[in-house]
């Protein structure tokens, strides 16, 4: 699936219906340049997981890791100021991605290898000043043909 999306609010709204086809034990995996909207669209993805819109998703800035409960538990990790790899074994980052809870993980082309095999990825590309190309895929683009077939 590939889309453009013309303002922070489309990010943001393309991010809450990707939100509500999320299951225990996804990754999310985003990838874009410094500005590109990752932390914007995370916040779409927060509330199309339930997380209290109150509590507005911003991007931990001295921990590697925010956690919130929606109707999943929801763990949100900013790999911008990571130094080394070692850091995200040391967060024990396995029990994340293996675990049942959500993890959304920004700037994840940096641990690309210990990222799950299977991962929803959203790659995020700045056309202008307000327009993003929003590239999804992995998961089966979130409608398994399993599903479907059932
Ligand atoms: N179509 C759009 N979608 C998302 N953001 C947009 C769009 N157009 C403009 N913007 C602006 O781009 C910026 C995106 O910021 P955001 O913090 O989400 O990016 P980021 O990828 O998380 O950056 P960082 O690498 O610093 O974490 C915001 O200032 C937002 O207003
Ligand atoms: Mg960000």
């Amino acid at each position: 699936m590939e889309q453009i999306t013309r303002s922070p609010e489309e990010t943001q709204a393309l991010g809450e219906k990707i939100g509500r086809k999320l299951r225990e034990g996804d990754v999310v995996a985003l990838i874009g340049e410094l500005g590109a909207g990752k932390t914007c669209l995370t916040q779409g993805l927060g509330l199309g997981l339930g997380v209290d819109p109150n509590l507005y998703l911003t991007s931990p800035s001295f921990t590697l890791i925010k956690e919130y409960r929606g109707r999943l538990r929801v763990y949100h990790i900013d790999l911008y100021r990571l130094n080394s790899i070692k850091e995200v074994y040391e967060l024990g980052f396995e029990e994340y991605f293996y675990g049942s809870g959500v993890t959304i993980v920004e700037w994840a082309d940096r641990i690309e290898t210990l990222l799950p095999p299977e991962h929803v990825r959203i790659e995020i590309e700045v056309v202008s000043e307000n327009e993003r190309r929003i590239k999804l895929t992995g998961q089966a683009c979130l409608t398994p043909t399993s599903e479907k077939n059932k």
